[in-house]
């Protein structure tokens, strides 16, 4: 079997090329510096040549609704037709909730993955899978690398049921090599426990001694601090607990 990572050298596209590799997947590992850019196209339909599977990990930093649109509908766009050219069918990563208008009326990076999601089922009918994840404690580590000026960190609240981005991979990698979740269209994903993203910035700042406050922010609308980023019905609950996932972290 051979599998397209896009996004290869990101979080979650490292952890899946590692997950396909460790059970026998030849893994093509595109993103800009192997010569791939999902943006323009250029390099895709060499890379996507001959592969059962393209997982989509890509990612582009930014608030703007216009930029995310453009940068995740134009790269869906290019990669659906790749991947349709070649006959391999398509796991697109997105966020829980993010294509709700009650959750992204103010997210301008969920109208983003909302049109990704949309311009990917539109192109692929049955030969898509998108995987759903809740936030990764990762982004906890993402903020606090981000927002912190001298020992003060400023992390938004974001009450989600977060899990650890290995564990996302496993229900990736299940999902591109069609051992599990064939049948559905779109399979959700959440971590064990209910958690504000702030109380998983302390736990990780507490556990590498670091000092200095971390100051909460009000981000992205009510939905985001209520629960709205949590699955009604997740069918993937993921083991690891913010207790685990701190302890294995590296001392910084
Ligand atoms: N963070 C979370 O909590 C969370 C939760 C659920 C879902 N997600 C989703 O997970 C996805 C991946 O996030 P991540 O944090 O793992 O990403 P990331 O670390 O920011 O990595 C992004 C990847 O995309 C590649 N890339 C960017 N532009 C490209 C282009 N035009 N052509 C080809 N490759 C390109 C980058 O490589 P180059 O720059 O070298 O090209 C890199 O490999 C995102 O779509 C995000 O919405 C995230």
């Amino acid at each position: 079997m051979k599998a397209v990572v896009l996004g290869s050298s990101g979080t979650m596209g490292a952890l899946v090329c590692n997950q396909l590799g460790e059970r026998g997947v030849e893994v093509v590992e595109a993103n800009r510096r192997t010569g791939v850019d999902a943006e323009t196209g250029a390099g895709l339909a060499a890379a996507v040549d001959g592969a059962d599977v393209v997982v989509d990990c890509l990612n582009l930093n930014t608030q703007s609704a216009n930029k995310a649109k453009a940068f995740f509908g134009t790269a869906a766009r290019n990669t659906a037709a790749a991947a349709k050219n070649a006959g391999a069918r398509v796991v697109c990563l997105s966020i829980c909730n993010a294509a709700d208008p009650a959750v992204n009326r103010r997210m301008g990076y969920y109208q983003g993955k909302a049109a990704q999601e949309q311009v990917y089922r539109d192109a692929l009918g049955d030969r898509l899978t998108i995987v759903r994840t809740t936030q990764w404690f990762e982004l906890a580590t993402t903020m606090l690398d981000r927002m912190s000026i001298g020992p003060l960190a400023v992390v938004p609240h974001m009450v989600t049921a977060p899990l650890a981005a290995s564990d996302g991979a496993v229900v990736l990698a299940d999902a591109a090599t069609g051992e599990n979740y064939r049948a559905k269209t779109v399979v959700e994903v959440r971590g064990p426990e209910q958690l504000d993203l702030v109380d998983v910035a302390k736990a990780l700042r507490a556990a590498q001694g670091r000092r200095g406050p971390v100051v909460p922010i009000s981000f992205g609308g009510s939905a985001l601090r209520d629960g709205g980023l949590i699955p009604v019905h997740a069918d993937v609950v993921t083991a690891m607990t913010l207790t685990q996932w701190v302890a294995a972290q590296p001392v910084r």
